[in-house]
C-alpha cells in the first residue's frame, strides 16, 4: 500500500484541505486520467498461474513480473483496493469502485498459497496488505476530494470476508513464529548460522499485520510483539542523528547485538519506511516515544534532502558519478510523513501537521516531475531498487 496511486489517496483522505491553510496544491499528475489507465491495463493482464510486477526495464518500463511468494506481491493488489478507494473518495475515475474491488480480490488469490508455504520471512507482512485492505475500515481526519460524511460510509470493503481473516491470522501467525524472547525482534532475513539474527528497518512495515490479527482474534501477545521489537528497533537501528542502520545482526543464544551495517548501501527507502513504521506504532499505541522517534526520523530526510528535492537513492553518495534518484523512496517518505501529519493532527498539532504535510507536497512535486512517463507501465520512472546490483532508474510497484 505504499504506490504513488497510494500517495494520492493519501493526500486524499490524510492531506489538509489546501483552501483551509493556504499550501500549494499536489502535482496536477496526481490526478492524471493516466493513473487509472495504467494500473488498470496491468490489472487486465492477470495470467493463470498468477505473476506478479515488481520492477520494470529500465528503457522501455514495461514490468517484469515474479512469482507470488515474493515479498513485493502484495503491492500490485493492494495498488487496486487503494484505486477503489480513492474512485469512491474522488469520484474523477472513469472504471467504476466496484470493478477495482473486485480486480482486487482477483489479483489477492493467488497470494492464498502463502499462508501454509512461503519463503518471504518477515515480509508475509507485506503479502498481507490487500487482505488487511479487504477487511479495513480506515480512520482519517481530513479530505481532500470530499466531505466527513462520505468518508464514513464509503470505507467497508467486506470487513467479514473469512477468505481475508484467514489470510490475515495466518500471517500474523507467521510472524509471530519468528519472534524471539530473548533478542525481543521478529526475525527478518534467516541466515545460513541460525545464531545470527538479522533484523531490517523494513521489519517496521510488517508489524501492522500483528495489530489487525490482534484486533480480529483479541490476541494480545501480538501486539506485544509488535511493541517489542518496535522498542527494541528504536535503540538499535536509530543512529542520534535521526538516520537509521540497515541491518541490525542480534545474537540469537545471548541477545547481544553482534553489528549494525547497511546493506545494499544506504538505501534511502530503508529509512523512509522507518519513518511510515514509528508513525504507524504512536497511531497503534499512543507511547510519545514512537512519535519523537518518527519526528526524528522525518527531520533527518527532510534536512538531507537536496535543494532540488529529487530524492537520490543514497543520501550519502558520491555526487560523481551523478547519483540515480528512486522515486520509491520519495513516495515510501511521502506517504510516512502523511501518516505523521495525521498523527499531530490527532494531538492537535496543527503547526506539525501543515509542516509536514507542504514538505511532502514539495517532494512530491519534484519527484513526478522528473520521473513521469506517459509511456511506461509503472506510473513513475526513476526508481532505484539495489544500485550496487545495477538495479536503478526503473519503476517500481511499492514506489509507483
Ligand atoms: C473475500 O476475499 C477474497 C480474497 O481477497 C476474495 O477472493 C473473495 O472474492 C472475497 N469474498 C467476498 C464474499 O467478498
Ligand atoms: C496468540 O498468539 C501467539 C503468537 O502467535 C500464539 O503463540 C498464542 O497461542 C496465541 N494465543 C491464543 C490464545 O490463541
Ligand atoms: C552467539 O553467542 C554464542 C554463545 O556465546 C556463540 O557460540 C555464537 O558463535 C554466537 N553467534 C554469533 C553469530 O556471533
Ligand atoms: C531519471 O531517469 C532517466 C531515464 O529514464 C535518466 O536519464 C535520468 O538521468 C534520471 N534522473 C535521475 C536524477 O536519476
Ligand atoms: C508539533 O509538531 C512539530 C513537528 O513534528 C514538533 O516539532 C512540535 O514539537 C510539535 N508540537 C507539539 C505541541 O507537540
Ligand atoms: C545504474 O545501473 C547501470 C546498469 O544497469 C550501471 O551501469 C550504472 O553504473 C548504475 N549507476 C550508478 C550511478 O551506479
Amino acid at each position: 500500500m505504499l504506490a504513488f496511486g497510494l500517495v494520492t489517496l493519501a493526500l486524499s483522505v490524510g492531506g489538509v484541505s489546501s483552501a483551509a491553510t493556504g499550501f500549494v496544491s499536489p502535482p496536477a499528475e496526481l490526478f492524471s486520467p493516466l493513473v487509472g489507465q495504467k494500473v488498470l491495463k496491468t490489472a487486465q493482464s492477470l495470467t493463470n498461474p498468477p505473476q506478479y510486477p515488481q520492477y520494470t526495464d529500465r528503457d522501455e518500463g514495461n514490468w517484469i513480473w515474479f512469482v507470488p511468494d515474493q515479498w513485493t506481491a502484495g503491492f500490485f493488489p493492494a495498488t487496486l483496493y487503494a484505486m477503489h478507494e480513492r474512485t469512491k473518495l474522488c469520484g474523477t475515475q472513469t472504471v467504476s469502485g466496484s470493478h477495482w474491488l473486485e480486480l482486487g480480490r482477483a489479483w489477492s488469490t493467488g497470494e492464498i498459497p502463502s499462508e501454509t508455504h512461503t519463503g518471504v520471512g518477515h515480509d508475509v507482512g507485506f503479502l498481507s496488505y490487500p487482505f488487511m485492505d479487504e477487511l479495513k475500515v480506515y480512520a482519517c481526519y481530513f479530505c481532500f476530494c470530499r466531505v466527513w460524511e462520505d468518508e464514513v460510509h464509503v470505507r467497508f470493503r467486506n470487513p467479514k470476508n473469512e477468505t481475508a481473516i484467514q489470510a490475515v491470522n495466518a500471517f500474523a501467525n507467521h510472524l509471530a513464529g519468528r519472534f524471539s524472547p530473548i533478542v525481543g525482534c521478529t526475525r527478518s532475513w534467516d541466515s545460513a548460522d541460525p545464531t545470527d539474527f538479522q533484523v531490517i528497518i523494513d521489519n517496521m512495515m510488517n508489524l501492522e499485520v500483528l495489530f489487525a490479527s490482534e484486533a480480529l482474534t483479541g490476541n494480545h501477545t501480538l501486539r506485544d510483539i509488535a511493541i517489542s521489537h518496535a522498542d527494541k528497533t528504536m535503540v538499535n537501528h536509530i543512529r542520534a542523528d535521526g538516520g537509521s542502520f540497515h541491518v541490525v545482526d542480534y545474537n540469537s543464544t545471548t541477545g547481544a547485538v553482534i553489528r549494525q551495517r547497511t546493506s545494499q548501501g544506504y538505501a534511502d527507502n530503508r529509512h523512509a519506511w522507518g519513518i511510515y513504521g514509528f508513525a504507524n506504532m504512536y497511531k497503534h499505541t499512543r507511547k510519545v516515544d514512537y512519535l519523537q522517534t518518527a519526528r526524528k526520523m522525518a527531520k533527518y530526510w527532510i534536512t538531507n534532502t537536496p535543494s532540488d528535492g529529487i530524492i537520490p537513492w543514497d543520501f550519502n553518495a558520491p555526487l560523481v558519478p551523478p547519483r540515480p534518484a528512486d522515486s520509491s523512496a520519495a513516495m515510501i517518505a511521502a506517504n510516512g510523513l502523511l501518516l505523521l501529519a495525521d498523527q499531530e493532527l490527532s494531538i492537535l498539532n496543527v503547526t506539525g501537521a501543515a509542516y509536514y504535510t507542504a514538505e511532502v507536497i514539495k517532494m512530491l512535486d519534484a519527484n513526478t516531475k522528473l520521473a513521469w512517463r506517459p509511456a511506461w507501465q509503472s506510473l513513475l520512472a526513476n526508481g532505484t531498487v539495489n544500485n550496487p546490483q545495477h538495479n536503478n532508474l526503473t519503476g517500481i510497484v511499492y514506489g509507483s
